[in-house]
């Protein structure tokens, strides 16, 4: 790959068109990402709100090869187990929208291929009750999830390793009363940015109050 200055890149990506275009990218080449771009794209994380401005996040960047395996390791039988059987009945059923099988099975290339993400960025945070506080800290995996659409990177939001997060938090080193809420796996897409599918803005706008008939009517496939 040719040398690219981290400093400019992914600057000049319009914000809005960057809203637009970042989707889960779960196919993810092997290939290194330079620290620098994380710690680039983790300090777009810190510009998030918080409450009282706390700023409660911690991001912890696991690049080891050997430290990926162990997190690999626990997060694909637990997908397998959990989420594969619906899986396959969707792949038999011939009404399931395509659409949702390309996620499904790009979530089990996701699981199958996590130990080859160069990153394993966790963001964990600061909390009173000793609980994750998605609240608090999805603000920040957002704006990380849209630096890396601008800078090129691919990456996507999970959330399965909370099935063995207490002995992941503790292998991780963090201290009580500050747990992980996301893992991101980071990479040079596969794929390419795109815009995912989303329901028609109108669909779920409302202005002043609610219009539960207008719901009705969207639902039942009539027009809006
Ligand atoms: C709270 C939350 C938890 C999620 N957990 C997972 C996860 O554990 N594994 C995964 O592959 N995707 C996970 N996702 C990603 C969603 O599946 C993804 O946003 C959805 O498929 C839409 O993808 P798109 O933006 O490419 O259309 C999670 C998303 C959210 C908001």
């Amino acid at each position: 790959m040719t040398a690219i200055d981290i400093a400019t890149l992914g600057e000049d990506v319009p914000l809005l068109e960057a809203i637009r275009t970042t989707r889960a990218i779960r196919r993810l080449k092997p290939d290194p990402v330079p620290d620098a771009l994380i710690r680039k794209v983790c300090e777009a994380g810190t510009f998030a709100p918080s409450g009282g401005n706390r700023q409660p996040w911690k991001f912890i960047a696991v690049t080891d090869p050997g430290r990926r395996r162990w997190v690999a390791d626990r997060y694909r039988p637990i997908f397998l187990k959990y989420i594969q059987p619906a899986v396959e009945l969707a792949e038999k059923d011939p009404d399931f929208p395509e659409r949702k099988k390309k996620m499904q099975r790009a979530a089990i290339h996701l699981a199958e291929h996590l130990h080859e993400a160069p990153v394993h960025l966790f963001v964990a945070g600061w909390t009173r009750r000793g609980q994750a506080q998605d609240q608090a800290l999805m603000p920040a995996v957002m704006n990380i999830l849209l630096a890396c659409r601008a800078v090129g990177l691919g990456a996507s939001l999970t959330t399965l390793h909370r099935s063995f997060q207490k002995e992941c938090d503790e292998w991780l080193g963090l201290p009580e009363g500050c747990p992980t809420t996301a893992l991101i796996p980071i990479g040079w897409p596969i794929g390419k940015y795109g815009t995912p599918p989303r329901k028609p803005i109108d669909e779920v706008l409302f202005w002043n109050r609610f219009d539960a008939e207008r719901e009705s009517d969207v639902r039942q496939g009539g027009a809006a």
